[in-house]
């Protein structure tokens, strides 16, 4: 039964990259170890097991194809920005992945989205955008810069609020912060400046604050309908304490795709289209 004040599910569209060319060859992060090596078809079961889930939740999955020699572009958070049917294109910090850029664009203007944006400054998409009611929260420290959130406030017509990240392993801000609804976040504080601790502690006074336990398994790195929680198996903690919030917490086995730095949320990226 519902009850009034249960957090509610609202369907989403994502676009997803299967993991083809799947491979950690390079190291852009401290996730990363090129000698460890990568079970690609097992990373292939587990991403088919996300997509799935979201399916069987009521969502709409799109799947952008994959490109041979881009091994992280199954992490489709980085690939834009959407918001009211505006697509704002990412920029790569580093060369290994630049190309996803134009490819992303590219899937979008086939799509017929009409308006599109080639970025000028360097950002990695939703990666280090995450989009609430009031304001657009981003990230700058590791890969996004601050000149990239101006421009996007400007393209999309909504508030952007700059947050520092100082953890390397908290590289993007989707590894240290994710919304339950418009409103509400979870979040590591341990991953951010003081001065921004201040501005979320602020901004959502009443967020939840996570264990680096649950962020140094990538728990952060979640998605949320506004009901279901898609996270990662790992962080047990957290989803208990949503669980008691009334929300549905659903377990991913991801921890292929993590020996990239990814999880559930780097593989997603949210279409947010203009309603009909
Ligand atoms: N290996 C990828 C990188 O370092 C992982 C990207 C994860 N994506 C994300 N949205 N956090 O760029």
């Amino acid at each position: 039964m519902v009850r009034p004040t249960d957090p509610v599910p609202v369907p989403r569209h994502y676009l997803m990259c299967r993991p083809t060319y799947f491979a950690v060859e390079y190291a852009i992060n401290p996730w990363m170890d090129p000698s460890a090596g990568v079970d690609r078809e097992r990373a292939i079961r587990q991403w088919e097991g996300l997509r799935d889930l979201y399916r069987e939740l009521g969502h709409r999955v799109s799947e952008i194809a994959p490109v041979e020699g881009l091994p992280d572009m199954v992490f489709a958070a980085n690939g834009a920005l959407v918001v009211d049917g505006k697509v704002y294109g990412a920029r790569f910090a580093g060369a290994e992945r630049t190309p996803e850029g134009p490819a992303y664009l590219e899937w979008f203007r086939e799509a017929g989205y009409g308006r599109t944006r080639e970025p000028k400054h360097v950002n990695e998409g939703e990666g280090d955008f995450i989009v609430l009611d009031e304001v657009i929260l981003a990230a700058t420290g590791f890969r996004t810069e601050a000149a990239a959130h101006q421009e996007a406030e400007r393209f999309l017509g909504r508030p952007v609020v700059t947050l520092q990240l100082i953890d390397p392993r908290f590289y993007h801000l989707d590894t240290a912060l994710f919304a339950l609804s418009g409103d509400r976040i979870v979040y590591y504080p341990g991953a951010f400046s003081p001065g921004s601790r201040r501005v979320l502690r602020s901004l959502y006074p009443d967020a939840i604050l996570a264990t680096e336990e649950d962020a140094a398994v990538l728990g952060l790195n979640s998605v949320c309908d506004g009901h279901n929680v898609v996270m990662a198996a790992e962080a047990t903690t957290l989803a208990a304490r949503l669980r008691a919030l009334g929300h549905e917490v659903h377990p991913v086995e991801l921890d292929e795709l993590r020996k990239a730095g990814g999880g559930a949320k780097c593989c997603t990226l949210e279409l947010r289209e203009t309603p009909l």
